[in-house]
């Protein structure tokens, strides 16, 4: 297996160039004879493989997604210590909470090509095709009270935000609670859910992030974009992971340390929603006034129309409209 992650890793790091296969092998220390071998193990593996009779061989980008390429050199403290990627699933969410009973350790990362029941906020389902996007969960087990569910929806999309920065050079924009845009269209959503599992609690933190494909406009309710669509090509999905885990581990240990303040600062510097006028629904009525503020703690603070001063949770809320 040690191999393998390795010849992977050498075909990764060419990106779009090609591989004698003389020179992969030497450079893996394998036998020419064997290489082939190795190749229809990766292609096993769901890696599609471009093969010139002059040039030799390459991957064919966007990769599959594999635990190795997102794992290596990481270097996160909480998150990530291991990652599981799986072809097909009904949900990347249940696949995390499933795992709690069979062994499952805090930090787990579960990605999914595809989702049969992909779900999002409010009893929506997430919708998208095989291998396209990203479909994330991350476990967390018994966490500090101050890693609430408040807290963890802002953190994941300011994570977003920041991956898709640090890995496509794109500046996004925050839609409270849990929508990340780019030019005003939605890219990403957060799905924070907890739950009590034979005595411990867990939260999984569910992200599906538009990378190389957006839904079909008939299937949502709001306008939704891509990355590719704004950089012009497709995205290595492999590399915006790396940079959200790196991004969504750092918040989770200082979310953990009590550093509100930082958060709260970059949530809404990133944010467009301040004081604007929105309408929201939130606990069986709706709330209609100007944004003061997105609180990790408290919510949306919103002051109302007739001079009420409401704390909104994400939970439960769903903005109708935003004058921005
Ligand atoms: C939303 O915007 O409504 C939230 C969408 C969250 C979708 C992600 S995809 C990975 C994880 N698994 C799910 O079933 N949902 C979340």
């Amino acid at each position: 297996m040690e191999r393998l992650n390795h010849i992977l890793e050498l075909l990764y790091d060419r990106g779009e160039g090609f591989f004698s296969l003389e020179e992969l092998s030497a450079a893996a220390g394998v036998e020419p004879a064997e290489m082939n071998e190795h190749l229809e193990a990766l292609r096993e593996k769901g890696q599609e493989l471009d093969f010139s009779p002059d040039k030799g061989v390459r991957l064919v980008r966007p990769v599959r997604l594999d635990p190795h390429l997102i794992e290596r050199g990481l270097e996160t403290r909480r998150i990530a210590k291991s990652v599981l990627c799986f072809s097909e699933v009904d949900s990347t969410n249940d696949v995390a909470f499933d795992s709690v009973l069979q062994g499952g350790t805090d930090g787990l990362v579960v990605l999914g090509e595809f989702q049969r029941l992909g779900r999002g906020r409010l009893g929506r389902r997430w919708i998208c095709p095989p291998g396209a996007n990203i479909l994330l969960s991350v476990l967390l087990i018994n966490s500090k009270a101050a890693l609430s569910h408040e807290a963890l929806t802002i953190a994941a999309g300011l994570a977003v935000s920041e991956a898709i920065e640090d890995a496509c050079g794109l500046g996004s924009q925050l839609r409270w609670p849990n929508d990340v845009l780019l030019e005003g269209a939605k890219t990403a959503g957060v799905l924070v859910e907890l739950r009590n599992i034979s005595a411990q609690r867990a939260a999984v933190v569910g992200i599906g992030i538009n990378a190389n494909a957006s839904p079909d406009p008939a299937q949502v309710d709001m306008p939704a974009t891509d990355i590719a669509e704004h950089l012009g090509h497709p995205v290595e999905r492999t590399e915006v992971i790396r940079a959200l885990l790196a991004r969504l581990d750092e918040w989770i240990v200082t979310i953990e340390a009590g550093k509100l303040e930082h958060l709260h600062e970059r949530w809404v510097a990133r944010c467009g929603m301040m004081n604007q006028r929105v309408t929201v629904l939130s606990g069986g009525r709706r709330h209609v006034g100007r944004v003061l503020d997105v609180s990790p703690l408290e919510g949306l603070v919103l002051s109302c129309d007739d001079g009420r001063r409401v704390y909104l949770p994400a939970a439960g809320s769903t903005l109708e409209s935003c004058e921005s």
